[in-house]
């Protein structure tokens, strides 16, 4: 299993839209996946799964007290999970110090491997400090959506300088790659700052593949679904998120995983 975290300084710049439409087209793609909310303030799931009186999740658990099978949402999509943010005051309460969080993670991890998942896809919340940098550490990789905006990208050289000091200490994380969000394709400004990045960072880093802003998005979000189940027929931008999905595969090696996968399946025949 692969667990993908995405993280940013700025707080609105898309990192759940990213999560909740990226885990949804791996699903999509075979992939079984888990989208874990860890933002107490954001709500994934609640109209995702059809149970959306569920009230326990994430923290729950990493409070302890409760199951990963009770937390662990279905979805309408077979492959696709999910484990909502659930009652961040039952953790605070419980008074659960930051350095236990390592280990609290480290149990999510491996019982979401032992139930069979590929990958796992953390959303955060804003700022690389507190639960999210430690989150960002236990997982394999850290994805960074980047607002095609003057001020926003101002930010990423610190996120990356943050980013590399988490490697410096120890943890094994890398970085998925930066990802171009609510890019105004009519916009002289935001296709600047989209030219701007991609001459700032080394090529390997930037997703070829970039979100626009659109209004789908937004509908979709307010309805707590991916685009893709907007409408009957999925927008173009459905299929835009499978791109991504594709490209993420290549950049973490979830393709190779799956090789392995079947290699190993086929001594069984
Ligand atoms: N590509 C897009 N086009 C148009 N609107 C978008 C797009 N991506 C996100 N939005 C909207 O912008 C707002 C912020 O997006 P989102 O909640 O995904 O950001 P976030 O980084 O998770 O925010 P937070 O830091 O508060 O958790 C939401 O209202 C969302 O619908
Ligand atoms: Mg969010």
């Amino acid at each position: 299993m692969i667990a993908v975290a995405t993280a940013s300084q700025k707080g609105g710049v898309g990192k759940t839209t990213l999560c909740v439409n990226l885990a949804y087209a791996l699903a999509r793609r075979g992939w079984s996946t888990l989208v874990v909310d860890t933002d107490p303030q954001s709500g994934i799931g609640l109209s995702l799964t059809r149970s959306s009186r569920a009230k326990a999740g994430f923290f729950d658990f990493i409070g302890g007290g409760v199951t990963f099978e009770r937390v662990v949402l279905p979805s309408r999509l077979p492959e696709l999970s999910i484990l909502p943010a659930g009652q961040f005051d039952a953790c605070a309460r419980r008074g659960l110090p930051l350095h236990e969080m390592p280990t609290r993670l480290g149990d999510l991890l491996r019982s979401a491997e032992l139930r069979g998942f590929d990958c796992l896809i953390f959303d955060t919340a804003a700022g690389l400090t507190g639960l999210t940098e430690t989150v960002v550490k236990a997982s394999d990789y850290v994805l960074v959506p980047q607002q095609a905006e003057p001020l926003a990208v101002r930010s990423l050289p610190h996120l990356l300088e943050t980013l590399a000091r988490f490697r410096g200490e120890g943890a094994a994380v890398k970085v998925a790659g930066i990802l171009l969000t609510m890019v105004m394709n009519d916009e002289e400004m935001s296709l600047q700052v989209a030219r701007e990045v991609r001459q700032l960072l080394p090529k390997d880093l930037l997703f070829k593949q970039s979100i626009p802003r659109l209004p789908s998005f937004l509908e979709a979000s307010t309805a707590g679904v991916p685009v893709a189940l907007l409408k009957r027929n999925p927008p173009p931008e459905a299929v835009l998120f499978e791109q991504i999905a594709a490209e993420l595969e290549e950049r973490i090696g979830l393709m190779r995983d799956r090789d392995t996968h079947h290699r190993h399946a086929s001594l069984l025949d």
